[in-house]
């Protein structure tokens, strides 16, 4: 059984990004976190980060068997109309994440076109926030 890990445009260098706002850790440290939260539920973590829109959707599409997924769609949160749609598609609960905490952040940031079609949303809490995401799929997957 795996658990999908989905990031999108310019989480890819996470630890080199912006690190006063995105932290220090990188998209390979949080892999093996969000691993290490549900190993005991037997879930694999099969990780995917793409900057374009087009790839998010392929693999969202190809992923329809995994048991649930962590996004997220960074910047892609305030008009991916079509991550939107994919996302709409997929069987399976997801959450979705933001390292920082957006509404503290740009206007601009404040909408999400995704946040409506997920089990919950985890905003502001750094890295911490893809472990708390997996927690809460590892309650909410039956
Ligand atoms: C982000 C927040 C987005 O506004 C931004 O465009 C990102 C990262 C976050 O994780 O805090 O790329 O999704």
């Amino acid at each position: 059984m795996e658990l999908l890990l989905l990031n999108g445009p310019n989480l890819g260098i996470l630890g080199r990004r912006e690190p006063e706002i995105y932290g220090t850790d990188t998209l390979a440290d949080i892999e093996e976190a969000v691993q290490a939260e549900v190993v005991d539920r037997g879930w694999k973590v099969v990780s995917r980060q793409h900057d374009s829109e087009g790839d998010l959707i392929s693999t969202i599409q190809g992923a329809y068997h995994t048991v649930g997924a962590i996004v997220n769609p960074g910047a892609l949160m305030i008009a991916g109309w079509s991550l939107r749609d994919a996302l709409a598609s997929y069987p399976r609960p997801w959450v979705e994440v933001h390292l920082s905490n957006v509404w503290a952040r740009e206007s601009f940031r404040h909408e999400s076109v995704i946040a409506p079609l997920a089990s919950g949303v985890v905003v502001g809490l750094g890295a911490l926030g893809y472990r708390l995401a997996a927690r809460a799929l590892t309650e909410l997957v039956a």
